[in-house]
């Protein structure tokens, strides 16, 4: 069986989780429904980044000890998840013994391999990113990410030694085109690599909130070296026998931590001897309002004002409707409301809603048996099956927009079928054979976009499914289900509420 292992960044845990949060992780998560229903063995990792300076200092903020502090919001990231209908395999912590226990492997590893030695490290620190800066990267004399003032920094510390790397890793990059996808991204790092690395800090003695050295206990590992490791940990990596997972398929990240996936990580995992990821896509930024989502700004959207809004399968829709992933995109409320009103009341709504009254108008609630297909409906099965094709290529892709594009074109085709069969006429005119084509063709069609959307809106897949009188949980695989004729003619369907009543207010029964 072929599998899929996929990750999200580990969160920093210094606060609770906000769009952008949702956004990487509900893209796993439709990732991770549509391998599934491909048939392969997939495993979905997520989870939170829990040592560094940036927790040490929120948890002094609020008068905690650092694991009391992040295990008072760990429960915050779980519900979010929960919330937003995220089914991942593993939540890891990097505060668990087993992957403490990876991140001294990982040092042990390269420090017998001779890649680590000891230094003097002085530069420029930004404690939202954990990361040294130079002085030509930074803006204004600011982070350029965090857009707040770096700190001058000065300490014993253990060096890696990523310099010695630069070859091997052009040499990858070189054999693998899509390593680091979307292509831009790729080119940029290939860029800079060719400029060359500098060997980069990997532990601290200043403060003490992290893994101690397996050789040398005065320091403490530094996070990002600390946080890349829970990959391999999440799967149990050092504990199993055979690797089932490793190597992971897919790290989606966000496009602000892509050189510690694309080019640290990796080079750590040379180091230790270890087969690299296959593939790491970063996505682009949200902002809100057309501005930064900052917290001290008050321009953030948490999960569950997110879910407010419209509901979650409104909110997962216009995630990934809206921009190409990869690409940034802006948050508004009334962007959101407005693909709400349009997409999926107006166009996929409607459709079911009409589609449902018909067949209990014309055909007593039952699907009809087909007995005579007419060219209009066979041009309906047709695209119905390049819709299939297509939409399963943006997936391999991960083009999500390019896949509810694609999903779309198709309503909107059923429904322009089904204005211009007009069956309300049929009916009127007793052309039952014509009439029952007709319903069928729309009724299949939607049972094949229920299938095609599950990934992305599970719960109103779920909900047309029924409607229709099927299963969508029952042993739904992809090819069994991804074809033409599939609905029985005697089915009984069952017309429900409405999909996306547009005032948020009137609750779905
Ligand atoms: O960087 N738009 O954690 P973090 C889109 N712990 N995505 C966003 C976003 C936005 N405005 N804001 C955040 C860390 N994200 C490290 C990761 S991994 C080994 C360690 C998402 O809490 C996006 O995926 O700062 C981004 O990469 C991630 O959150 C950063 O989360
Ligand atoms: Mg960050």
């Amino acid at each position: 069986m072929k599998k899929f292992y996929v990750t999200t960044p580990i969160y920093y845990p210094n606060d609770i989780p906000h769009i952008g949060h949702a956004y990487t992780t509900i893209a796993a998560d439709i990732l991770t429904r549509w391998h599934r229903l491909m048939g392969e063995e997939v495993f979905f990792l997520t989870g939170t980044d829990e040592h560094g300076k940036k927790i040490e200092t929120a948890a002094v903020q609020n008068n905690k000890e650092p694991k009391e502090f992040v295990d008072s919001l760990i429960p915050k990231f779980k519900e979010a998840w929960e919330k937003l209908n995220i089914k991942y395999d593993r939540f890891i912590r990097t505060t668990e013994d087993a992957h403490k226990e990876m991140v001294r492997y990982m040092y042990e590893q390269s420090w017998e391999k001779g890649d680590i030695y000891k230094g003097f490290y002085e530069g420029l620190y930004c404690t939202g990113c954990e990361a040294y800066y130079q002085e030509k990267e930074l803006s204004e004399g600011c982070c350029p990410i965090h857009k707040t003032k770096v700190e001058h920094l000065k300490e014993e510390s253990y060096f890696f030694k990523l310099s010695a790397y630069r070859d091997r890793l052009l040499e990858h990059f070189e054999k693998k085109k899509d390593f680091v996808r979307p292509e831009s991204r790729y080119n940029e790092i290939l860029y800079r690599i060719k400029e060359g690395l500098n060997d980069f800090s990997i532990s601290r003695n200043s403060f003490k909130w992290g893994i101690e050295l397996p050789f040398d206990k005065e320091h403490i590992a530094y996070v990002w070296f600390d946080a890349l490791t829970n990959y391999l940990s999440g799967v149990d990596y050092l504990a199993a026998k055979e690797q089932k997972y490793w190597p992971a398929d897919l790290h989606l990240v966000g496009k602000d931590i892509i050189w510690f996936h694309s080019v640290i990580w990796p080079a750590m995992l040379m180091s230790a001897g270890i087969p690299l990821p296959k593939k790491i896509f970063a996505h682009g930024w949200w902002t809100f309002n057309k501005e930064k989502i900052s917290k001290s700004r008050g321009k953030v959207i948490n999960v569950d004002e997110l879910i407010s809004i419209a509901g979650v399968d409104a909110a997962r829709y216009f995630l990934f409707a809206e921009t190409t992933f990869g690409q940034d995109g802006d948050f508004s409320t009334e962007a959101l409301l407005r693909r709400r009103d349009s997409d999926l009341a107006n166009e996929l709504g409607n459709l079911v809603s009409r589609a449902l009254t018909m067949c209990e108008k014309y055909c007593a609630g039952k699907t009809p048996l087909v007995s005579n297909v007419d060219t209009e409906a066979l041009v309906i099965k047709q695209a119905a099956l390049n819709t299939v094709k297509k939409t399963g290529k943006c997936m391999e892709e991960i083009d999500f927009s390019g896949a509810l594009n694609t999903v779309w074109l198709f309503i909107k085709l059923l429904n322009q079928y089904i204005e211009k069969t007009a069956p309300w006429t049929l009916a009127k005119n007793n052309e039952k054979e014509k009439l029952e084509a007709v319903i069928y063709t729309v009724l299949e069609g939607i049972r094949l976009v229920a299938v095609l959307l599950s990934p992305f809106i599970p719960e109103t897949a779920e909900k047309i499914m029924n409607q229709l009188g099927q299963d969508l949980k029952a042993a739904h695989l992809f090819i069994e289900t991804a074809k033409w004729g599939c609905l029985q003619p005697g089915t009984f369907v069952k017309k429900g509420a409405i999909l996306f009543p547009k005032d948020p207010k009137i609750k779905d029964g």
